[in-house]
Parts: C-alpha cells; sequence; structure tokens
C-alpha cells in the first residue's frame, strides 16, 4: 500500500524493487489519436463534433443499435476513416507491450476496437478489447456472419452491405459493440480480478471514462491501491485519492515520462520501432491502394444525400396531404387534413 501523497517516483521505485508486478491497464480513444484517429469527445477534432453535420438526433446515435437498425449509412459514412488497416501503433501501445514482456502486465481493457495494443505486441490473452473490433462482422438481425471480402468492399467504398440471407435484409455490423449491446461475457469475469488482491496499480490512459461500464473500473480498485492517469485532463474520480498520480498531456509523453524514470527508453524505442516495422509490413501486403476520402468529405457527402433524401420525403409528404386533403374534406373539417 502506498502512503500519502504518491508521487511518480515513489511508483517507479516500488516496479524497480519488485513490490509492483501486476499492473492492470484501461486505455480509450486517447491512445490512438496520434496514430490518425480522433477520439469521440474532444471538442471540434473529437468525432461527434464532426458529425454536427448529418444532425444526428444525438452524436451517439451513430453507434446506437436501435439507431443503426433503420440508418446504417452514417457509420458506413465514416467506417473508412476509422478502420486501423494502415495504420500503425504509437509509443503508447507499446509501452504496454513493454509491461507484457516484463511480466508486469497482468491485463488490459481497451476500450478502443482498432487492435493497435496487439499490432503492438501485447499477447492476445492479456487483452480485452470490450468493445468489440473490426476483425469479423455479422448481420445485426439474423447474426450470420458475412464474408470479409465483401465487408471490406464495402468499407472501402463507403456502402452499407446487407445480409445474404434470403428474405433478411438486415445491415451488416462489424463485431464491435454498439450502445444498447451487451459486452463479451469475459468482461465481468476479468472485472472480478480489480476487486480482489491481485492488482498492484491501475494504469488509466486516454479516456474520458464517460461510458459504462469500463468508466466504473478505476473505482473497483482498493482505495490504497496506487491509480496513474495518463490523459490530457483529469476525469473520472482519478485524482482524488491520496495514492494516484495523474501525469496530463500526451499518452505518448506520459508514457515516455515512465520510460525514462524506469530506465526502459531505449527499450520501449525499440520495441515501438519494430512494431511500426511489423504493421508497415502487414500494410503493405494487404493495404488498400487507392487514397480514400477524409471523414470530412465522407460526412460531407453524406449530409448532402440526406438533403436530397429529406427534399424527396417533404414533396411526397406534401403529395400526401394535398391528395387526402382532396379525398377527405369533405367528411373532415379542414383543421384536421393540416
Ligand atoms: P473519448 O473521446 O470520450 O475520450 C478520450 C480522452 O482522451 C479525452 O479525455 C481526451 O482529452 C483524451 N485524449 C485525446 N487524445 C489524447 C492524447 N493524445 N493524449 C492524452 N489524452 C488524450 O474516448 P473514450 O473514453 O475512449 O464507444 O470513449 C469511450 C467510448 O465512447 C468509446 O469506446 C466509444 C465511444 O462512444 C462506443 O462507441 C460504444
Amino acid at each position: 500500500m502506498i502512503s500519502a501523497l504518491t508521487t511518480i517516483t515513489d511508483i517507479v521505485d516500488r516496479i524497480r524493487t519488485g513490490q509492483i508486478t501486476r499492473i492492470v491497464a484501461l486505455t480509450g480513444a486517447g491512445i490512438s489519436t496520434a496514430a490518425g484517429i480522433p477520439d469521440f469527445r474532444t471538442p471540434t477534432s473529437g468525432l461527434y463534433d464532426q458529425l454536427a453535420p448529418l444532425k444526428l438526433p444525438y452524436p451517439e446515435a451513430i453507434f446506437h443499435i436501435n439507431y443503426f437498425s433503420h440508418t446504417p449509412e452514417p457509420f458506413y459514412a465514416i467506417a473508412r476513416a476509422r478502420h486501423p488497416r494502415n495504420l500503425l501503433p504509437t509509443i503508447s501501445h507499446a509501452f504496454l507491450a513493454l509491461l507484457a514482456r516484463k511480466n508486469l502486465l497482468s491485463f488490459l481493457f481497451t476500450q478502443n476496437i482498432d487492435g493497435l495494443e496487439l499490432d503492438a505486441g501485447v499477447p492476445a490473452e492479456k487483452v480485452l478489447q470490450t468493445h468489440g473490433s473490426w476483425k469479423t462482422q455479422r448481420c445485426h438481425k439474423c447474426k450470420v456472419p458475412y464474408p470479409d471480402d465483401l465487408m471490406q468492399r464495402a468499407i472501402r467504398v463507403g456502402d452499407v452491405p446487407y445480409c445474404l440471407e434470403a428474405g433478411c435484409g438486415g445491415a451488416v455490423k462489424p463485431d464491435v459493440v454498439f450502445f444498447g449491446e451487451a459486452l463479451p461475457e469475459r468482461f465481468e469475469v476479468e472485472e472480478k480480478r480489480l476487486t480482489g488482491k491481485g492488482v498492484d496499480l491501475m494504469l488509466v490512459m486516454g479516456t474520458s471514462l464517460k461510458v459504462a461500464p469500463c468508466s466504473r473500473l478505476p473505482q473497483s480498485i482498493g482505495e490504497g491501491i496506487p491509480r496513474i492517469l495518463i490523459n490530457r485532463e483529469k476525469v473520472g474520480d482519478l485524482g482524488t485519492r491520496e495514492a494516484d498520480v495523474c501525469l496530463l498531456g500526451t499518452c505518448d509523453e506520459g508514457v515516455r515520462q515512465l520510460a525514462d524514470a524506469l530506465g526502459w527508453r531505449d527499450e520501449l524505442e525499440g520495441m515501438w520501432a519494430d512494431a511500426v516495422e511489423r504493421k508497415e509490413e502487414t500494410n503493405r501486403r494487404e493495404s488498400w491502394d487507392e487514397e480514400g476520402p477524409t471523414l470530412e468529405e465522407s460526412i460531407q457527402k453524406l449530409t448532402e444525400k440526406m438533403k436530397e433524401a429529406g427534399r424527396i420525403s417533404q414533396g411526397h409528404r406534401r403529395m400526401l396531404e394535398q391528395h387526402l386533403g382532396a379525398k377527405f374534406a369533405h367528411v373532415l373539417p379542414r383543421k384536421s387534413v393540416e
């Protein structure tokens, strides 16, 4: 247990002397912004502000299963720009892999669906992608899996892929967890490791802690157990306990600072360079050849399409009103037809 007003030096000393050996990490979109995927909630640059032209009922609707079931177009308009293909892991992802290599990472809960922590070398059995991933996909209605090659084509061109089962017609969705859907069953199993005595340190990186149930993970850790937050700003209740340490700034700066203090900097940079090289090699083998539209361009295109569709449906509505007005003018008082 660490006493009053813990500092980063205290934690580093405990790691170096073997008193901290079981680290649980929780990551969010902020560790992947340096790889080129905007996060969700940062004003202006975050995805939710960028979606404004689409006039969704509320920004998160784009990832809500009910909304997707009747309007999957916005999700597919942004899919290509957020797809992890061609993205390279950051040094923050490499830091997690380094913790694993040093046998210090007990477990990683990531809310990200980009798989960059796996690309960086964190062993799959130590990671739970709490919100799923892009690896597989199925019809959101009948749940029948959908072929990878057709899915890749749909994402590349920004089209909605539909179920191939006769008579179904449901939109296909990658196996990412949408609002209104359950997290993987393994979440509750792994969550239990936080409440016992099996954790020496919790590391929280790049998340606003606005989305349950991951947002509750840092609070599940016992009071005296140190928690490190590496984020642009304070989030959740981090920084309110005596054993908390907040490194405010970018994730990449934070992990470099930790690596320097631990004497791991060269090893970290080397591991990162290797991870980048491996991913570049995969990208060369598999990448989509032509440049795609930017997120902004895709949103703009769909906004115009939706405006067009809106104009058509307004026109239909007026036609219908006129038709009904003419038809029932003799039986209904005029007011009720308008
Ligand atoms: P958010 O966008 O809510 O929060 C990202 C956090 O990372 C914010 O606190 C940013 O200030 C911070 N941040 C951004 N870039 C950073 C950087 N380079 N270095 C340090 N901090 C940085 O993203 P999440 O918390 O991951 O779920 O969002 C959680 C869930 O909400 C997502 O998994 C997604 C979303 O809706 C679903 O779609 C189901």
